[in-house]
């Protein structure tokens, strides 16, 4: 392995080296990217809010993010941001670059009747004006942490919650009910704006549509039999609440017991318009915990979300260890009640900010990550694209600027905001470009020097 670190480091100062350079990339096993079938979709992440800005430019107005919800997200058509997003698209096109597209459209007032009227006619704009050129939606990115963060812990928008749960001096909401209302109107608006795609769109577009979970990886804290059950039920909460209905027509029989009265019912037609209303199913797969079974939460008097569960979730420290990243079971595990009947789309990160455009660990992360999404393949599984996050280091919805996933850096202090390809982003292009990966692979970059904001000078 090259390492970069006899390059003094200068104080707030940035360098970037061109020269071309030999670069060692770490690889368990080899692989490329012809080992994955041809429409297999590699591709990166990034979200509207997350870059742009501008929330009061061209007749934009404020989304839930920038508000935290102080506005119902109602209101006219903007021709500007058509426009906007029209230009957008067109310029990937002609860079050979095809698009997903989330649409990720929640008003404050998510658990309030008359949301799914909302969507679908939102939903329509989006297929109407974009639909030619888009090939996967996704009604909901992270359905299930947003509504926990929204409606239970109350630290993303609408922040809502009820004591003793989520922040202090939660004032509105009912972290014991809503989040379970509002998981439950966002099936049926993604139900509902699915079948207008199916019935009106999908026949001429040709598009797909799907939803994206987050998925943990769970593992139990120790082998008691009690660790390995409770383990399965935190899956049947965090994945089976959606995605249990939109395969089976229903909530988990674990969820409905121990949320009781508090979990809405599908009707006989709700369970028929849910059951199927997707082509894919997208799964945003960060992270690792361990469960832990705890009993004694079902006998809290006022339960949320979390105390249903009965368990405990402890971090696994740092970032997922590279042994478990390249796991390709647990690619298959993840959905293995629902395995053989939903494509899936992947969408996975790695490292967090660090001062070096140097990025080893995002690189043998990656690597990790796509060998072990390759293991799922060869062993059946359905997996059809895998999304890095994110293209570009963003502003992370809970981190602010702190984290930094991206493959570019973007150097917030230069006013036109200029971009440096880290070292994972010549890993993943060279590997897109069907290079092998392997053991020993070198491979002629930039030579990639260091950013750093601190006084070392190692
Ligand atoms: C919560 O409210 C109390 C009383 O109004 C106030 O003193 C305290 O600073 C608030 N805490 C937070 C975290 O906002
Ligand atoms: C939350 O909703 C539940 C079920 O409707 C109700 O029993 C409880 O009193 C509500 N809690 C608050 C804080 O409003
Ligand atoms: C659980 O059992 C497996 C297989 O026997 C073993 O590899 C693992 O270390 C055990 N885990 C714990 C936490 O004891
Ligand atoms: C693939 O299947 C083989 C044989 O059943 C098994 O040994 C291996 O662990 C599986 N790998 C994955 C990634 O599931
Ligand atoms: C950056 O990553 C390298 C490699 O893992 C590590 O040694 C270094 O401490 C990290 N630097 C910072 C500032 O986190």
């Amino acid at each position: 392995m090259v390492t970069l670190s006899s390059f003094p480091l200068v104080s707030l100062v940035l360098i970037y080296l061109s020269a071309p350079g030999a670069i060692l990339v770490w690889c368990a096993e080899e692989f490329s990217r012809n080992d994955f079938p041809p429409d297999f979709v590699f591709g990166s992440g990034t979200s509207a809010y997350q870059v742009e800005g501008a929330a009061f430019e061209d007749g934009r107005t404020p989304s839930i993010w920038d508000t935290f919800a102080h506005d119902d997200g109602r209101g006219p058509v903007n021709p500007k941001g058509i426009e906007y997003y029209d230009n957008f698209i067109d310029e990937l096109i002609r860079n050979a670059i095809r698009t997903t597209y989330a649409i990720f459209y929640v008003m404050k007032i998510t658990y309030v009747v008359g949301y799914r009227k909302d969507f679908t006619a939102y939903a329509d704009v989006c297929f109407r004006q974009f639909g030619d050129r888009i090939l996967h939606w996704s009604t909901f990115n992270e359905a299930n942490i947003f509504v926990l963060g929204g409606y239970d812990v109350g630290i993303t928008p609408p922040g809502r919650c009820s004591p003793p749960f989520g922040v202090p001096n939660c004032s509105k909401g009912n972290s014991s009910s809503e989040p379970y209302i509002a998981a439950h109107n966002i099936l049926l608006a993604h139900a509902s704006a699915a079948s207008l795609y199916k019935n009106k769109y999908q026949g001429k577009q040709k598009g797909l549509i799907g939803i994206n979970i987050f998925a943990y990886w769970l593992v139990p804290y120790t082998n008691a039999t009690e660790d390995v059950i409770a383990t399965q039920r935190v899956n049947d909460f965090f994945i089976g609440w959606f995605v249990n209905p939109l395969v089976f027509g229903d909530y988990p029989d674990i969820v409905k017991k121990n949320a009781g009265t508090r979990i809405p019912a599908f009707t006989n037609l709700e369970s028929q318009q849910i059951k199927g209303s997707f082509d894919f199913l997208g799964l945003n797969h960060y992270a690792t915990l361990y469960i832990k079974d705890n009993p004694n939460k079902l006998k809290m008097d006022i339960r949320d979300f979390n105390a249903d569960m009965a368990a405990d979730m402890i971090p696994v420290h740092g970032d997922t260890p590279p042994d478990q990243v390249r796991d390709g079971g647990k690619f298959m595990k993840l959905v293995s009640p629902f395995s053989g009947l939903l494509p899936l789309v992947l969408i996975g990160q790695q490292t967090r900010r660090n001062s070096t455009l140097d990025d080893m660990p995002r690189v043998n992360y990656l690597c990790g990550f796509i060998g072990g999404l390759l293991d799922a393949l060869r062993n059946g599984s359905n997996a059809r694209g895998y999304f890095t996050w994110s293209f570009l280091d963003v502003f992370e919805l809970l981190d602010g600027y702190n984290s930094a996933f991206g493959l570019y850096y973007v150097d917030l202090d230069d006013k036109d905001l200029k971009r440096y390809p880290k070292r994972s982003a010549h890993w993943y292009s060279n590997f897109l470009k069907g290079m092998r990966i392997g053991p020993d692979t070198v491979f002629e970059a930039e030579t990639i020097s260091s950013l750093s904001q601190s006084h070392s000078s190692q």
